[in-house]
């Protein structure tokens, strides 16, 4: 059984169709990545998976239960975080303290240090930056701490946004070693990326998403090296 399964997934805003019956599945501890135009329908499965939006048909399973009913807090608890397109940090508040309000879902609350430490052991420029207000650091800086603010809810399924958008080529490959080790220790990733470079060298898997339906899917080699694929996402 697949770790989430999306079947015949249906998403409309108002007239706009988004979504036009998509299924994917990820497995437990694979890296899925997922690539395609803007507009394309990318951050509304993300969103859709998530619970922020909902489709008006089709399923979305994890663990073999159904999560399409529920609410995002009941979609988070099981484990299910979503790093959204926009950072959505609190400006006005520090890293530590929106790391914090990321570990709202730890029971012992005063395992609360450890766990930041834990968390930017990923990130030595954050943590440098612990004390410096969120809104007053880089773009890039700003999407590390949405990353680690999302691993403070101890995901087992991590969906990502385009964490890489507007980042230099330096935080890209930094971004890139993170979400190896990330994956390397078990965590099950979904990307969602422009960078089709970075994304089907890190994927187990990849789904090309085109007009809010599958168009490809297959290994992360497979699809770098399909004719389409290259012309239309790498460029060449
Ligand atoms: N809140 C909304 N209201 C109306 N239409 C929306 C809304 N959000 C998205 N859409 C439309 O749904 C379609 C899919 O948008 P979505 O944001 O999912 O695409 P995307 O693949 O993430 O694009 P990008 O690569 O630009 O981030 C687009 O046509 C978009 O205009
Ligand atoms: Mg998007």
């Amino acid at each position: 059984m697949a770790l989430l399964q999306v079947e015949d997934l249906r998403v409309r805003y108002g007239e706009v169709a988004a979504l036009n019956g998509v299924s994917l599945h990820a497995n437990k501890g694979e890296f899925v990545t997922l690539i395609g135009a803007n507009g394309a329908g990318k951050s509304t499965l993300l969103r859709t998976i998530s619970g922020l939006s909902r489709g008006y048909r089709g399923t979305i399973s994890y663990q073999g239960s159904r999560i399409d009913r529920l609410p995002v807090h009941n979609i988070v608890s099981h484990g299910l975080v979503h790093v959204p397109e926009r950072r959505s940090l609190f400006p006005d508040m520090t890293v530590a303290e929106n790391l914090k309000l990321g570990a709202y879902r730890l029971k012992d609350k005063s395992s609360f240090p450890s766990k930041m430490a834990q968390v930017l052991d990923y990130f030595p420029k954050l943590e440098e930056r612990k004390y410096q207000l969120a809104g007053s650091m880089s773009g890039g800086e700003q999407q590390m701490c949405a990353i680690a603010r999302g691993l403070m809810l101890g995901p087992e399924l991590l969906l990502l946004d385009e964490p890489t958008l507007g980042l230099s080529p330096l935080l890209v490959g930094m971004l890139g070693k993170i979400m190896k080790t990330l994956h390397g220790q078990g965590l099950t990733i979904i990307l969602v990326e422009q960078n089709a470079h970075l994304a089907l060298s890190l994927a187990d898997r990849a789904y090309v998403l085109e007009r809010g339906a599958i168009a490809l899917e297959g290994t992360g080699k497979e699809l770098a090296s399909s004719d389409s694929v290259r012309k239309a996402y790498l460029g060449l």
